[in-house]
């Protein structure tokens, strides 16, 4: 139950903003460390409109930047922490399949150099050509040229128990999460942090600002140049026909088309939950705008469309008639190169080092890690993991 205004505290050691994902997370993490924590979230634990939308997530130890292949290396036995807490599975490992043009770049990485990272790391993977895929895993009339590999340890992240989970345990251990409180303003000053909201206002020695998407208008009265873009990737699900055959997760690197980036991706069934149907959807960034408040949280026709025409064209084990069509908000860096916004508030901001934000980039594999990197800044000054390269 929500306390009154009058009766609830006002002074927090730490104060998060956002409940999605991230800001549950550092919330466990700073409660769990003996400090008094808050939770403030615009919607409702759990909502849709963020970035954390939808059932499943892909996990993946490739990258084509090797500094990004080994954070999630060291986030897995923070994801085990989490998975023997909550007594549940969450990171699923049904295996990764990267196959295409293996020498297309984009922002999701590129075959031919993650493979480079995978051998750095000594971690396994089996190369593969355009009818090895065709056969084992069902894709069909794939370009002669194409080739890829699987790696096993690649899967999937169940969202939702993750949120949930990381909600429960935060309460747990002594957090509090004040939904339905939208944020105003953000005020550092070199004694501590004032917080306003629609409700009132908290003082924090320590703020986290961990709003993804909505981060930016937060941000920027403090001139923290918060440079992400925006757009809603369309997603539809597909039933599959063969009741004996799964998919593991996969991503096709296909050349970029006049209309689009011609990027696809997609899922088995839910390991956790039973029932026929994947997840297939297209990574095109286009039709990019600012303001996260202006989503329209409806897939564009035409990318369920040709999301529908590639299944039929290269997935026979799947009727292409997609289902429950929905969208995902994604917000990453205008700068493509960076991946992420990690760190202290710039030191042009007054009382910058009580400021941590993170925000943007495809942050879910780190979860745990990022939570418990935003605690460690907020409080230590440093952290032990590697995300310099992630700062303001
Ligand atoms: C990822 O693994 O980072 C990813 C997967 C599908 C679409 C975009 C990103």
């Amino acid at each position: 139950m929500t306390a009154s205004v009058s009766t609830r505290p006002t002074h927090y050691d730490i104060v998060v903003i956002g409940g999605g994902p991230v800001g549950l997370a550092a919330a466990c993490a700073g409660a769990r460390r003996g400090h008094s924590v808050l939770v403030l979230e615009q919607y409702e634990i759990l909502h849709e409109h963020g970035s954390s939308g939808g059932a499943e997530r892909q996990w993946r130890l490739q990258y084509a930047q090797e500094d990004l292949a080994r954070l999630t290396v060291e986030a897995l036995p923070l994801w085990a922490e989490l998975e023997q807490a909550g007594g549940r599975r969450l990171v699923h490992r049904t295996g990764s399949l990267w196959f295409g043009d293996t020498a297309t770049s984009t922002n999701e990485g590129q075959v031919n150099a993650a493979v480079a990272v995978l051998d750095r790391l000594g971690l396994p993977y089996e190369w593969l050509a355009a009818k090895d895929i065709e056969e084992r895993y069902r894709f069909a009339r794939l370009p002669g040229h194409y080739e890829g590999f699987f790696q096993p340890d690649g899967g999937m992240v169940d969202v939702r128990a993750t949120l949930w989970l990381l909600y429960e345990q935060a309460r747990a251990a002594g957090a509090r999460v004040r939904d339905r409180e939208p944020v105003r303003a953000i005020e550092p000053d070199d004694n501590g942090v004032t917080v306003r909201t629609e409700h009132g206002h908290y003082r924090a020695d320590h703020v986290i600002v961990a709003a993804g998407a909505f981060s930016a208008p937060l941000l920027r009265p403090l001139g923290i140049d918060f440079d992400v873009e925006l757009y809603e990737m369309a997603t539809a699900y597909f039933r599959c026909v063969d009741p004996d055959f799964d998919y593991p997760t996969w991503f096709a690197f296909q050349r970029p088309t006049e209309e689009d980036t011609n990027l696809f991706y997609g899922f088995g069934r839910l390991p956790w939950a039973t029932g026929d149907l994947v997840r297939v959807a297209p990574d095109f960034e286009v039709d990019v705008f600012d303001d996260a408040y202006g989503a329209s949280r409806t897939p564009a026709p035409r990318h369920v469309k040709r999301t529908a025409d590639w299944v039929a064209e290269h997935m026979p084990a799947l009727d292409p008639n997609p289902l429950h069509p929905g969208t995902c908000l994604i917000a990453l860096p205008k700068d493509h190169e960076r991946q992420f916004y990690f760190g202290h508030a710039p030191d042009s901001v007054p009382g910058a080092r009580r400021l941590v934000v993170h925000g943007a980039g495809w942050g879910f594999k780190y979860i745990p890690l990022l939570g418990r990197a935003c605690v460690e800044l907020a409080l230590d000054g440093r952290t032990g993991y590697d995300l310099s390269r992630f700062a303001f």
